[in-house]
């Protein structure tokens, strides 16, 4: 038996526009709730902050008793509370932060601050178990593209490899799915689109081979310039040729990565992480090479409050030190260390 008791974690996340809750002890997911005000958004082509801050006010409590529910558990049974503090967006975090507070003052509990991308590498665990005791992990997000050198999770500071240099992959994403006349969010509505295409018909750039670093402007901008030309009438092949220019990167440089640092499991998270292409092509070369690739599930790829609880769960059983109640949201946090303080 190890020395600290299993405790009952309660995660809340509210950086963007999803409103997560999960609840998890020991590694396992006991519940979770999700509510979105994508919709909302849709509209505007993307994430309007004070829509998705009000819709957070407005769905948190009702997912907080969703995730008891079907954790069946109450709010004595909960050990601990852990939120994004970061990085997203600042009316959206305070939301969470600020119930965070409640309930943890209220119920008389430690609170832990969170980085949103470390609850990303966390989910992972939850499906998968405990990480080894070195990794690389591929983060894949609207706001993130970033290959990591991993420890313990709660304990060791995060190493960056490689991070993007202009738009992260979902951003990328988002924004060619805007020229291509393809709705709100544009990951999966090109995800979609290329099942019918051919990746082969447009030989779209690969930019900064050689490097950790990705770039992903200059093949957005080879789009526009493909659609400027050509027009849309092939969505299809330029979604799936697009497509297949951002999986050769990305799966191309972290088996590099791997190799370079001698690591024998790649973790690739984050919203991006649900693309089919991706977790196909990821799964081909590492196998080739003889890496252990794990990938979340696709529900808990994308921003959910599991990860959150997942990653509070981690700090608890390492004996972290929680935060005070002076504990604010930072929109721009660095990825340094799971826990903010
Ligand atoms: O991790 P996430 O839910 O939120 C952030 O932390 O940003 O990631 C959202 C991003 C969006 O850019 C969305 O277009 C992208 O993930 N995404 C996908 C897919 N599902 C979501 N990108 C490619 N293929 C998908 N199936
Ligand atoms: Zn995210």
């Amino acid at each position: 038996m190890g020395s600290v008791p299993v405790a009952v974690v309660l995660g809340i996340e509210t950086s963007c526009d999803e409103t997560g809750v999960g609840i998890v002890a020991d590694g396992r997911l006991l519940g979770a709730a999700l509510a979105s005000s994508m919709d909302e958004h849709a509209r505007f082509g993307g994430v309007v902050p004070e829509i998705a801050a009000r819709a957070h006010l407005e769905y948190l409590a009702p997912c907080v008793k969703a995730a008891f529910a079907e954790a069946q558990v109450a709010p004595g049974d909960i050990d601990a509370i852990a939120v994004t503090a970061g990085p997203g967006l600042a009316t959206a975090l305070q939301t969470g932060v600020a119930a965070a507070k409640a309930y943890a003052l209220s119920w008389d509990l430690p609170l832990y601050g969170v980085h949103h991308a470390a609850g990303h590498v966390a989910a992972d665990t939850l499906e998968h178990g405990p990480l080894p005791e070195r990794s690389v992990a591929l983060i894949v997000s609207g706001g993130h593209t970033s290959l990591l050198l991993l420890g313990d999770l709660a304990r060791d500071p995060i190493v960056h490899l490689g991070d993007t240099r202009d738009d992260a992959a979902g951003e990328a994403f988002d924004k060619v799915a805007r020229i291509l006349g393809l709705p709100y969010p544009g990951g999966p509505a090109i995800d979609r689109a290329a099942r019918d295409g051919d990746p082969t018909a447009i030989a779209f750039p690969r930019a900064m081979p050689g490097s950790s670093d990705f770039s992903f402007s200059g093949l957005k901008s080879a789009v526009a310039r493909h659609v400027g030309r050509e027009g849309v009438a092939a969505v299809p092949d330029i979604a799936a040729s697009f497509q297949e220019a951002v999986v050769d990167v990305l799966t191309r440089k972290a088996v590099a990565a791997c190799r370079e640092h001698s690591v024998t499991t790649l973790v690739i998270v984050g919203g991006v992480a649900a693309n089919r292409r991706l977790r196909e092509v990821a799964a081909e070369r590492c196998a080739a090479a003889g890496i252990t690739l794990r990938v979340p599930p696709p529900r808990l790829c994308t921003d959910n409050g599991a990860m959150i609880a997942a990653v509070g769960d981690l700090l608890a059983a390492s004996g972290a030190t929680p935060v005070g109640f002076d504990l604010s949201a930072d929109p721009s946090a660095p990825l340094t260390r799971a826990a903010l303080v």
